[in-house]
């Protein structure tokens, strides 16, 4: 079966379907793989990376499109591609059915198969095919770029003999992939960072990337059926856009991500918050295609009002053109290895992805698919916390309860036992109780470097164990050398799995 990949023909379009490092996996299925003359030039893949990799170049469009029986793409073809495309053929690429009604009639009309890679549900088993997430996280970290580019200051505070700077102040509406990825970037370039999201489950992932958190003292949580977003209430957006008002006269740039699936972008920054920004102050609105975040955004364009620059540019994974094709040839090809080897190739409607992804079954538009279950991120605790202040829930081992416990049991103890023996149980529980409460009252992403301070306190109680087994106390030195040297041991087995994690196959 010959495959191809199409030069991108869309203005300012610099992305390729796929990269000379796919062509390997793409012929051990049975593919012939054709590529167009100068496809990947602009995401900085000459020809000859994929003659190497043992493409075949063809230098004519129509031709490519006529034989194949494979077409990879990133945008959906034109009408003019649509005509140049075999009879019965197979493409995949992004589509967007909702608004591309003419295209799904004229690709009809060929009895094409159409793969949609904006329809591939978000599933845990199609996170590799997850295009619209590779390309949220690359608009994510160019939309900082942009932002610096037009902030036209530091990200980072510095003390200089030229005088203080200050730290620049980001706001991220939206904690999603695109919002998440951009708090990574910003945080990274040195910038204060906070985010606001409906969905209070993100707190975590936004506070372990460094982000602040913002919370609402609202009782609605923001997700929905199934993990994704939910329109929230008029009276949430009220209050929601009373505290954005608030950040907008504080902050340097607002990065806006705000959106649920199938629905207009909600509007959460007017106009009059933009007149209350710091002048100089940036606005990037991801949300532009879908009408926007921001009130004065124009869709591709960048503009500036009231001294701010507001970016609403809809082409951001494109301005990262060899990052965005590597993921998103990596996504497509997974894809393709879902219809199986070229002998057995087979569009498996009982595949729930495959099913979710195909918009054109034959000629015969199948979208929208049944509904499946989805998440909008890939790990979602079970038990999702809602915008109102958390009261903290008493435990039945309270430390003042486990205290007293420890002291009655000291009493009853040294009622029996002599006085060397009291002193040494004395240091030993009271050290229990201490690091206990140190460990218990650590945030989970700093157990890291607790864990090597740990492994250093315990090496010194192994030593001190070591001088005191010969006393009169052994037994209480071998569990204090027993028990640190389990910490010290299983420190270092936990670090190396941790590090295993990191390592290259
Ligand atoms: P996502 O669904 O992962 O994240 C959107 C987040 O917005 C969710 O966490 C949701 O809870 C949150 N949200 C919804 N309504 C909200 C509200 N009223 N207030 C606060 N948060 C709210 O979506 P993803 O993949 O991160 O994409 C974000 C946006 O970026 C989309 O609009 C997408 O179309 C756009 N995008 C833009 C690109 C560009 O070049 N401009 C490229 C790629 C994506």
């Amino acid at each position: 079966m010959i495959l191809v990949v199409p030069k991108e023909i869309l203005d300012r379009e610099q992305r390729v379907a796929i990269t000379p490092g796919n062509i390997s996996t793409l012929q051990r299925l049975g593919y012939e793989v054709c590529i167009e003359a100068d496809a990947g030039v602009q995401s900085a893949m000459p020809d000859q990376a994929y003659i190497d990799e043992g493409a075949v170049i063809i230098n004519e469009t129509k031709k490519i499109w006529s034989q194949a029986d494979v077409v990879l793409k990133v945008n959906p073809p034109t009408m003019q591609e649509a005509g140049w495309i075999r009879e019965g053929a197979t493409l995949i690429s992004f589509a967007y059915p909702a608004r591309n009604e003419d295209l799904l009639k004229s690709l009809g009309q060929r009895k094409i198969n159409w793969l949609a890679m904006d329809c591939v549900p978000r599933i845990s088993r199609a996170q590799s095919m997850d295009a619209l997430s590779s390309m949220a996280n690359v608009a994510g970290y160019r939309a900082v770029v942009e932002a610096s580019h037009a902030f036209g200051r530091f990200f980072t505070g510095q003390i200089t003999a030229a005088g203080k700077v200050p730290p620049a102040k980001v706001l991220v509406i939206g904690a999603g992939v695109a919002g998440l990825a951009a708090i990574g970037a910003a945080r990274n370039m040195g910038a204060m960072v906070r985010a606001f999201d409906t969905r209070p489950a993100v707190k975590e992932e936004v506070q372990s990337l460094g982000g602040e958190f913002l919370m609402l003292n609202f009782d609605e949580d923001g997700a929905g059926a199934g993990g994704y977003a939910k329109v929230m209430s008029k009276e949430f957006i009220e209050a929601e856009m009373k505290l954005f008002a608030e950040q907008a006269e504080e902050v340097d740039i607002i990065i806006t991500t705000a959106m649920i699936p199938g629905k207009k972008s909600p509007v959460l920054l007017t106009g009059e918050m933009v007149r209350k920004m710091k002048p100089g102050s940036v606005i990037v609105d991801l949300a532009a295609e879908g009408g926007g975040n921001c009130e004065l955004t124009e869709a591709g364009q960048k503009k500036v009002e009231y001294g701010v620059t507001i970016l609403g540019y809809t082409d951001l994974p494109s301005r990262l053109p060899a990052q965005s094709s590597r993921l998103y040839g990596n996504n497509l090809v997974k894809l393709v290895s879902l219809l199986g080897e070229v002998k057995k190739f087979s569009i498996n409607q009982k595949d729930e992805v495959i099913r979710g992804a195909l918009v054109l079954d034959k000629g015969k538009v199948s979208w929208p698919p049944p509904k499946v279950e989805v998440s909008v991120q890939s790990a979602k605790p079970l038990e999702t916390p809602v915008h109102k202040p958390v009261k903290e829930k008493k435990s039945f081992f309270s430390p003042g309860l486990m205290l007293g416990g420890l002291c009655i049991l000291l009493l009853a103890m040294g009622w029996k036992g002599g006085n060397e023996f009291l002193d040494q149980l004395t240091v030993f529980v009271l050290s229990c109780f201490v690091g206990y409460m140190v460990v218990w009252n650590v945030t989970p992403s700093l157990h890291t470097p607790l864990m090597s301070v740990t492994n250093a306190i315990s090496g010194i109680i192994v030593i001190g164990g070591m001088l005191f087994v010969s006393g009169s106390n052994p037994w209480i030195a071998g569990v204090a050398i027993f028990l640190a040297t389990i910490n010290v041991a299983g420190g270092f087995l936990v670090t190396h799995r941790m590090l295993k994690m990191f390592r290259k196959e």
